[in-house]
């Protein structure tokens, strides 16, 4: 075997991965020439997201500044919304790492109102978590922060505010984390990273109050009409026929459900919130309630020069969520006018995953119920509101069974901050195939239960609806863990 040809550095954010295997494609193919069934070039750039600048000249150092601030953004057509952004884009910028590497985020605060940063299911110490209050006090306008941890494991992360959570999302606030596992196959598909969401504007472009519909818009958990993808309106990815892509989706959305379905074309998950799943799972529609990721394999087929729609599909949260709703597109596939390639073999990315030891294991017991204070509507666990709630205690090295049940009306996706559980059935059997989770939807009338294992992170940690009105208003609670090393504090 001759050497590789040396090929000219491309600039740095651009020698992440996804290029590397370009090149190296290049060189398998020992022609110099480009690939033939490759995508069009620039297939993704109606929906490419602005790379976080790496500023550690450390390769194994991901070091970057961050800023909460306003800034007017076009997101309808002509007309200006002072949206609120990490460093002045929706999403904000999308930091991609490897699994190993330290993450330093220098953060800057300059809303008009106190933020703090969390990082949606990754397993760091509490102290870095940003649940104000517990990891830290509430970052103050024009104070900073820095967060500095360690990537544990592989997998699509999100990071957002968790200080008036609604509010401060619904109007911009979210960005994708992408954790790169090098040694996994390369050529799983032609990969996007697609942070769904919506926004509540009014016809002028200004952001509609987070309160509207008091009550019922509480309870129903409030939705923006505005679908985007990557701060995009219904864009347009470009793809050359039977070639495999890798879709690598969070919904960022505060209330939202996005069940996505495309006609005559199924979607392979092959991972979910924490890597990937045992094995793959083919359908033809995919549910992502808020806060959980999925990594699926998509294969667009059809005439050359035709678009396949992705279209938002009602999905039945509850009362009232289906009603006088059509379907949407969310984005489109527009076939490039090319034959269609036969599809290349799919690479194993089967996980052995190990089910938790339940011997010995603590039962936990949760309600998701409505009240009322003061008339208004109240949300909570055990009838209890987040801020009357006592802390659940917990051990470092113990193993919890949890048991979730949904008493309203709605949906409630369950997230637990920090530690990935796995889902069980009631006989407490694990449900196949397994994989990591941190967010699981708990259906009307329905019961969840998962496995928890603390690993040695003592500290406070959250657990919540991810409506993120249901949350506001109550439905979120504490994890006291105790003993370990205390270096979590
Ligand atoms: Cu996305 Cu408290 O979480
Ligand atoms: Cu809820």
């Amino acid at each position: 075997m001759s050497q590789p040809p040396v090929v000219a550095p491309a600039p740095a954010p651009l020698l992440r991965r996804g290029s590397a295997l370009v090149l190296l494609g290049l060189v398998a193919l020992g022609c110099g020439g480009p690939d033939p069934g490759a995508q069009p070039e620039g297939w993704d750039s109606a929906v490419a997201m602005r790379p976080a600048a790496d500023r550690n000249p450390d390769p194994r150092t991901f070091e970057m500044d961050l800023e909460a601030r306003i800034q007017d953004l076009e997101l309808l057509e002509g007309k200006t919304t002072p949206a609120w952004t990490y460093d002045g884009t929706i999403p904000g910028p999308f930091i991609r790492a490897s699994v190993g590497d330290r993450l330093v985020v220098h953060f800057r605060n300059t809303l008009p109102e106190p933020t703090t940063v969390h990082w949606h299911g990754l397993r760091i110490p509490a102290a870095m978590d940003g649940a104000p209050g517990h990891s830290q006090p509430e970052i103050q306008p024009g104070e900073t922060f820095t967060y500095d941890f360690v990537l544990p494991d592989a997998g699509l992360y999100w990071y957002h505010p968790h200080v008036h959570s609604a509010a401060q999302l619904g109007f911009g606030l979210y960005g994708a984390l992408l954790v790169d596992d090098p040694t996994e196959p390369a050529d799983i598909g032609d990969e996007l990273v697609l942070v769904l969401s919506d926004m509540a504007l009014k016809d002028d472009g200004a952001l509609q109050d987070p309160q509207t519909g008091l009550d019922f818009g509480t309870l129903f958990g409030r939705e923006g009409d505005l679908l985007l993808v990557n701060g995009k309106k219904n864009p347009i990815v470009e793809a050359r026929a039977g070639r495999r892509q890798r879709w690598r989706i969070v919904n960022a959305a505060k209330s939202r459900y996005f069940q996505l379905a495309m006609k005559e074309h199924t979607f392979t998950r092959i991972g979910g919130d924490g890597g990937f799943m045992e094995k793959p799972v083919e359908s033809a529609a995919l549910v992502l309630s808020p806060g959980e990721r999925a990594d699926v394999l998509v294969v667009p087929r059809g005439a050359p020069g035709s678009t396949i729609a992705v279209r938002w599909v009602p999905y039945d949260r509850g009362y009232g969520t289906t009603f006088n709703r059509p379907e949407e597109e969310v984005f489109r596939v527009h076939l490039a006018d090319a034959p269609e390639v036969t599809e290349t073999p799919r690479p194993k990315t089967e996980r052995t995953l190990t089910p938790l030891d339940l011997a010995g294991a603590t039962p936990i017991s949760l309600e998701l119920t409505q009240g009322e204070q003061d008339g208004k509507v109240t949300m909570g666990i055990n009838g209890v509101p987040s801020w009357e709630a006592v802390p659940i205690p917990a051990t470092v090295g113990e193993t919890q069974v949890w048991t979730v049940k949904n008493t309203m009306d709605f949906d409630h996706p369950f997230h637990l901050h920090g530690f990935f559980f796995q889902a069980l059935d009631e006989s407490l059997a694990p449900i196949r195939p397994m994989e990591w989770k941190d967010t699981v939807n708990v259906p009307v009338d329905g019961t969840r239960r998962f496995a928890v294992r603390y690993d040695d992170r003592p500290g406070m940690w959250m657990f919540h609806c991810h409506i993120l009105d249901h949350a506001d208003a109550g439905m979120m609670g504490m994890l006291d863990l105790q003993g370990g090393s205390g270096a979590g504090h």
